[in-house]
């Protein structure tokens, strides 16, 4: 694995930039230990959520054995808050959706013209959808004071935004939490998501679409074939820390794509030193 060190990841970032791109470094302690926590459940969903915080409840499930989605909403009752959670890619059905680019209708939220995401993500929220809004539901109603989130790591990522979309239209304050998140859908839909989630800049967004190094998944689909991020990037370089994350917003290829990678590598495995499902936490 290739070692990047702020400065150089810096230089390569701003060379690497286009445009409209500005990158600026560092995060205050507070937002990087949250990213890390959501990391920790995030990567942990790989593994029936092992080692999460005690202080967090599993309320239920999310399951379909078609498309072999797995998620759970979990409740914190210190933080007041409820969680959903993907898990990213575990199967052969799972790459079966990965690997659709094909562009689909975002049907299920009209209010979003012109919307177009992941093909075999929409396949895989299409067969959830019904658990995930009714455990959501159920949860909002008995706890309405609690904020609402919803983090996942790759195809977990790409299912938690399509997710976030939606559950936008119904519930105010959404946050969402991505780790290498593939490019999920068109123009239209990362500007309606930038529009529900606040990402004009990092002081109101809602949306931290985090990467690390040179992860080769924020590469992929292609831009050729119509797909773009929304979210405003944070990038995590090594070693990591609240110091080595970088801001990056903007237009152009930089920070995290800027790098070159493209597919599963290992800087898409392991955000803030934890691997997908290695519990080591
Ligand atoms: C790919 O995704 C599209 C849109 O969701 C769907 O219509 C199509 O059946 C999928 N293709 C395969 C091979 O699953
Ligand atoms: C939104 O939720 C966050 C916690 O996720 C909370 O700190 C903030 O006060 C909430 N904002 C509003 C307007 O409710």
């Amino acid at each position: 694995m290739k070692t990047f060190s702020a400065a150089h990841a810096l230089v390569l970032a701003t060379t690497a930039g286009q445009g409209l791109a500005a990158v600026k470094q560092g995060i205050s302690d507070s937002i990087y230990n949250r990213l890390v926590g959501m990391a920790t459940i995030s990567q942990a969903a790989y593994a029936d959520l092992c080692n999460i915080p005690a202080t967090i409840t599993t309320v239920n499930k999310i399951y379909n054995p078609q498309t072999d989605i797995n998620g759970w909403v979990l409740r914190d009752d210190t933080r007041r808050e409820i969680i959903t959670v993907f898990r990213g890619t575990g199967s052969g059905k799972n790459l079966d959706l990965d690997t659709n680019y094909t562009l689909a209708a975002l049907d299920t939220l009209p209010k979003c013209t012109g919307c177009a995401v992941h093909g075999g993500y929409y396949l895989g929220w299409l067969s959830v959808q019904d658990q995930v809004e009714s455990f959501v539901q159920q949860q909002a109603k008995n706890y309405p004071d609690y904020a609402l989130t919803v983090t996942g790591h790759s195809l977990g990522a790409s299912m938690a935004a399509i997710t976030a979309a939606q559950l936008s239209a119904t519930y105010g304050n959404i946050s969402l939490y991505t780790f290498g998140e593939p490019r999920t859908g068109n123009q239209a839909y990362a500007s309606y998501v930038n529009q529900a989630f606040n990402t004009g800049s990092p002081e109101t967004t809602r949306f931290f679409r985090v990467t690390h190094a040179n992860d080769g998944i924020p590469n992929l689909p292609p831009v050729e074939q119509g797909y773009v991020h929304a979210g405003v990037e944070y990038w995590s370089v090594d070693p990591y820390s609240a110091q080595n994350t970088y801001i990056c917003t903007g237009n152009g290829a930089q920070c995290c794509e800027g790098q070159g990678g493209q597919g599963v590598n290992d800087a898409h495995v392991t955000y803030f030193g934890m691997a997908s499902g290695a519990c080591s936490w």
